[in-house]
């Protein structure tokens, strides 16, 4: 048997458990990848509390959309993958688990300068973060106030902006202020007063704003500080970006990513295996935690308990 977690009804963490499942075996165009490694986002929490749709459930249900391992078996028709491979696994539900079929398509081969966590850490919050900014059009010249810099969406969007020459202030707590400026951003704490302190450090002012946590307080200040509002976007507050008149991609927007987004998403995983095998991008790791204890791993990320990526390790 193979080992996952997953849950029967919507609730707190403790709705998660470990069940056995049947081993994994790859179909037609699919591999099975052993996990080393999964990566746990907020989105995995959301989904099991209720907090975003999902169809009713009549099965035991899933958890996680990132991971890596490596290539166990392949499928009829796989090209281009062997077994051996370090994979990384860009989000496919269900990589809380010991083994997973994977469509080859959400395979990017992992560099041996990448470690597994590296690889569990990049699926949804990288390709986010370089779609977001694609789609904001954010190029040198610019200066980007990216709201929850220090999450793994904003680490990596301030990456992103500051290597293609923007300038970027990026909020977070004062005990995250020192990983900020080691990835190339301005840090401002986040607040009562958010909009005049990032007043302060960009006189300049702000072009592009890019809001990962949601709060009235990031939308209120990406409103006042960005003249264009077609160069605001939110991640989290998908429902009511219409109102403010600025831009969602996803989190619960109604508007779908278009066809271009979507291809922006998967091409930014690829890219940054690159970037960090080069040594110009960081992933900063947080707690790796037996496969057992995703509940403990699912407190935490709704805790704003750790610090960098938590990892469940199987
Ligand atoms: N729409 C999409 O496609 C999409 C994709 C990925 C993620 N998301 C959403 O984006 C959000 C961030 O995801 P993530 O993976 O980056 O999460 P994360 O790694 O858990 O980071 C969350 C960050 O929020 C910061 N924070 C906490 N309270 C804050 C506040 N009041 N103001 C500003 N920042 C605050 C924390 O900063 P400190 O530690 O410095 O306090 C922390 O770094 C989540 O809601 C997630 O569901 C949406």
């Amino acid at each position: 048997m193979a080992r996952a977690i997953a849950y029967t009804e919507i609730g707190t963490p403790d709705v998660l458990q470990l069940i056995n499942i049947p081993v994994p075996v790859a179909g037609p165009g699919e591999v099975v990848v052993g996990i080393n490694a999964a990566g746990v986002n907020p989105l995995d929490a959301k989904l099991r509390r209720g907090a975003r749709p999902s169809a009713p459930i009549t099965e035991p249900r899933r958890v996680g959309f990132d991971g890596a391992g490596v290539v166990t078996e392949l499928g009829e028709g796989v090209t281009g993958f062997a077994i051996g491979d370090r994979v990384a696994i860009n989000n496919v539900l269900g990589t809380y688990a010991t083994a997973l079929a994977v469509p080859v398509e959400r395979l990017v081969r992992l560099s041996d300068g990448v470690t597994m966590a590296e690889g569990a850490a990049l699926g949804i919050p990288i390709g986010t973060a370089y779609q977001c900014l694609r789609s904001l059009n954010v190029s040198k010249g610019d200066t980007l106030l990216v709201h929850a810099g220090s999450g793994a969406v904003g680490q990596a969007a301030v990456q992103y902006a500051t290597l293609w020459g923007a300038t970027v202030i990026a909020t977070g707590s004062p005990a995250r202020f020192e990983q900020l400026r080691a990835l190339g951003a301005i840090p401002v704490a986040y607040g009562d007063g958010l909009a005049d302190r990032v007043r302060e450090a960009a006189p300049e002012g702000v072009t592009v704003a890019l809001d990962c946590i949601g709060t009235d307080e990031a939308i209120q200040a990406s409103l006042e500080l960005v003249e264009d509002r077609d160069r605001i976007a939110t991640i989290v507050r998908g429902p009511d970006a219409a109102e403010f008149g600025i831009r969602a991609f996803s989190g619960g927007s109604p508007i779908p990513l278009t066809d271009e987004e979507v291809a922006w998403r998967d091409e930014a995983i690829a890219l940054t295996v690159n970037l960090i095998e080069a040594g110009d991008f960081q992933i900063e790791l947080g707690p790796e935690l037996p496969l057992a204890e995703a509940a403990r791993a699912h407190e935490l990320i709704e805790q704003n308990g750790a610090r960098g990526k938590i990892v469940l390790v199987p």
